[in-house]
């Protein structure tokens, strides 16, 4: 089993171009079944979900091959609606796959994706606009059963903005006879990107990045090549290393817009932020100020996918601040991990509350999930001494290239 090994201290130094956003490709893969034709995606980054993505494209009948840094996918000869269980344990966001496969061939057939390391992911939003949209949906035996030949467009109210049931509705609506109008959709950036992707496809869809997206249904008839845009997260998790680490970084390839609450949240610490056209630079003296209370929401508010990576950067901070997790119940699981290191971190339900320590020291640590990982990176770069860092494949479930990534910052990290 690998490990990342971090000597912590030293401080982070240099330019670095931001990967493609995993939570952008996931879906426009599930996408791409649409046309019967070719995609092209550009700044693809190679992760393994996109490799599990790539899996269920292949099981479906579609030919899907890295050409250069270029992902191609053939949907032409699509013969498959299913995608069978052990295709989606290996990654719950598969879940997206239902909407596009019932658009293109009016049946899919999918195991339920049942719960993950964050807590039980329910799907009953994204059945519930499928079945509005004229869908049969049967949930047998731990299988979804889904039949919707004859779709037909309406006005949907989501009761939540689920960014994966927002994105499976306009899938599926792709599909549909007449016009979908999503209300109180999910606007997340990642949306909006899933929009351009099918509308160089020849779907017409508009609205995303706000709460009301229109979707007229109809064949895609255009080959499509994308540029993935790049992934806020991992700018965030890089940003909040530089914080904890102290130094100098600026981020290229990246939107500043997109990590407003996350830079502000930084500023607010003490670091001195300058961002302009798709660049963030951040300065930090690496010992931060507490910032009072931190509430995870749905975009524009502060991303859930932050909320680790920033706790980390805030452990060696003077003074308390509080995080309220509002998306997720279960996403406070790298906080023991966060404590082997010397970190003061109380939970109580859906707060932690994060009071600063002089130091942190180096230690053998355990990823519990994704984000959870990537916080013992920014954690072992801020510490004294070495972390061992296991279980990375979680963080490889995200993060491209995070040692090579963090190692032109000049960190001493290694991977073994
Ligand atoms: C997506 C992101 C994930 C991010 C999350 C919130 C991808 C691949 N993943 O996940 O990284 O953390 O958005 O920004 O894009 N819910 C229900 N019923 C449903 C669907 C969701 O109750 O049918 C609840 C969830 O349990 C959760 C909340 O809604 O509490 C938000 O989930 P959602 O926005 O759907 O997140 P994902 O699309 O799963």
């Amino acid at each position: 089993m690998s490990h990342i090994t971090i000597q912590g201290g030293t401080r982070l130094e240099g330019t670095l171009a931001v990967q493609g956003a995993k939570n952008s490709v996931l879906p426009i893969l599930a996408a791409s079944i649409l046309h019967p034709g070719r995609t092209v995606l550009r700044g693809c980054p190679h992760l393994s979900d996109v490799e599990a993505s790539i899996r269920i494209l292949r099981h479906l009948g579609c030919r899907a091959d890295w050409e250069g840094e270029e992902l191609v996918i053939d949907a032409g000869d699509l013969s498959r609606w299913d995608v069978p269980d052990h295709l989606m344990r290996e990654m719950r966001s598969s879940v997206v796959f239902l909407g596009s496969i019932l658009a293109r061939m009016g049946w899919a057939e999918l195991s339920h994706p049942g719960g993950c390391e964050l807590g039980p992911r329910p799907i009953d939003l994204h059945l519930s606009v499928l079945r509005q949209l004229g869908a049969d949906i049967r949930e047998e035996g731990g299988c979804l059963r889904c039949t919707g030949q004859h779709l037909e467009g309406r006005e949907i109210t989501l009761s939540m903005p689920s960014v994966g049931a927002t994105e499976n509705a306009i899938l599926a609506a792709c599909g549909a006879q007449g016009e979908t109008v999503l209300l109180n959709a999910a606007r997340e950036p990642e949306i909006a990107d899933l929009q351009e992707f099918l509308c160089g496809m020849g779907c017409r869809v508009k609205g995303a990045g706000s709460s009301t997206i229109c979707v007229q249904g109809r064949q895609p008839t255009r080959d499509v090549c994308h540029t993935v845009m790049p992934d806020r997260i991992v700018a965030a998790t890089y940003l909040a290393a530089a914080a904890a680490a102290g130094g100098e970084i600026e981020l290229t390839r990246v939107h500043h817009s997109h990590l407003s609450t996350v830079t502000a949240a930084l500023h607010t610490a003490g670091c001195q932020i300058y961002s302009g056209a798709g660049r963030i630079v951040l300065r930090s003296e690496g010992r931060l100020r507490s910032i009072g209370t931190v509430r995870t929401a749905p975009y524009p508010g502060f991303p859930t996918d932050a909320q680790a990576v920033v706790m980390a950067a805030l452990l060696r901070s003077q003074g308390a601040t509080v995080f309220v997790e509002n998306i997720f119940e279960n996403r406070y699981r790298h906080v023991d991990e966060l404590c082997r290191m010397g970190a003061d971190i109380r939970v109580a339900d859906r707060v932690a509350v994060v009071t600063g320590v002089p130091a942190l020291y180096g230690a053998q640590v355990r990823c519990t999930d994704l984000r959870g990982g990537a916080a013992l990176l920014v954690a072992g770069l801020a510490a004294r001494g070495e972390t061992q860092i296991g279980d990375i494949f979680h963080i490889q479930r995200g993060y491209q290239d995070p040692v090579g990534d963090l190692r032109k910052l000049g960190a001493e990290i290694q991977i073994s």
